[in-house]
């Protein structure tokens, strides 16, 4: 048995105030139990020369083990503990850009950056396609996306992203932010559409489509990511996405505080609830079979329970391995926050 020491992001603690350690703990499970074959031991809280470190026993780790741990959400440094001496192991995160892709953005009602990481990861692991994280070209979809956290984040890893959201603000915004982006950093781009949408003859909505490229070997090996934005009412998703062509679905759902949740359809402030029983279905007919959907849902007015129900009558079955039920988090007196995953049964 070798002991590994992982250091926490020190941003983490404020992010998660105080629950940095405990979600850290939580992910790492996930991560043992999808794709290292439960080989890490659960981690424990140690302080060296002052600092915490979260520590667990594995076997040594091999380097394809490591190409998935270095993508822990709030992981700062993992190293091998040997006589009480720490010697830092070689992580390469799956990054694909430079992290202000990630970073940048900051406007009222962001899904925290660390927790959008987190959220695609334990949605990922969860999903039959956690051997490929690492290897493939996943397609993730955002079906409520704001101003593209996860989108940015399912870029950042290479994988092709789709989001609808029906803020007007929050698609131009998202647009603006993400179109100057690609030309300042020089990254290979082609808007293929940018213009609005129209369904039956009438206007449906607006869309942006972008293929881009890492790097120019990429771009000559046709190694292209597509991004498609929608602004629309997600449960009209079915019109502008395709069936069973996503592998996740990651989504903050509105927490149902400053801005509830609306929908043309059912009028202004819809309840969080309400919006994912008429949403959770639609978006279950997106997903790959073998495919998982991980929902964020602040627990003082969505209960788990109730989210669980609504997916399980999508067709879906609810993750509740150890490791999931430990994402209850307090981010401020008027949410504590979840988070929900759930899988689409591979084909048979
Ligand atoms: C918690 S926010 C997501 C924030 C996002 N992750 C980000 O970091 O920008 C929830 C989003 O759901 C969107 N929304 C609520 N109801 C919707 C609906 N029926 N159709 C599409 N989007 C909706 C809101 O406009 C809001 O942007």
């Amino acid at each position: 048995m070798t002991r590994y020491a992982l250091l926490i992001l020190p941003s983490a603690n404020r992010v998660y105030s105080g629950a940095a350690t405990s979600l850290t703990a939580a992910e790492l499970a996930v991560f043992s139990e999808s794709v290292l074959g439960g080989a890490a031991s659960p981690a424990e809280v140690t302080k060296r020369g002052g600092v915490p470190y979260l520590e667990f026993d594995a076997g040594q780790l091999r380097p394809e083990d490591c190409a998935f741990l270095a993508n822990i959400s709030s992981l700062y440094a993992l190293f091998e503990v040997t006589g009480g001496l720490l010697s830092p192991v070689e992580l390469t995160r799956l990054d694909h850009y430079d992290d202000d892709l990630i970073t940048i953005q900051k406007y009222q009602g962001k899904t925290n950056e660390q927790f959008t990481k987190l959220l695609l990861n334990v949605t990922l692991l969860a999903s039959a396609f956690a051997p490929g994280m690492v290897s493939r070209k996943l397609t993730v979809l955002d079906p409520l996306c704001g101003r593209g956290t996860t989108l940015n984040q399912a870029l950042m890893y290479g994988y092709d992203a789709a989001g609808i959201d029906e803020d007007r603000k929050d698609f131009d915004a998202y647009r603006a932010f993400i179109k100057t982006w690609l030309t300042r950093k020089r990254i290979k781009h082609k808007v293929s559409y940018d213009g609005p949408v129209r369904r039956e003859g009438k206007a449906a909505g607006r869309r942006l489509h972008v293929s881009l490229a890492a790097s120019k070997d990429e771009q000559k090996a046709g190694r292209t990511q597509e991004l498609d934005v929608v602004c629309a009412d997600t449960v009209r998703a079915r019109e502008f996405c395709r069936p069973e062509t996503v592998d996740l679905v990651v989504t903050d759902a509105p927490y149902g505080v400053q801005h509830g949740g609306r929908s043309a359809a059912g009028g202004l402030a819809r309840r969080p609830q309400d919006l994912l029983a008429a949403a959770v279905p639609v978006w279950a007919t997106l997903l790959r079979p073998g495919g998982a959907v991980g929902i964020a849902l602040n627990t003082l007015v969505a209960p788990r329970a109730e989210a669980a129900a609504v997916l399980a009558s999508a067709g879906l079955e609810p993750v509740d391995s150890p490791p999931y039920l430990r994402f209850r988090h307090r981010v401020d007196q008027a949410i504590v926050r979840d988070i929900i995953v759930a899988r689409k049964p591979p084909a048979t």
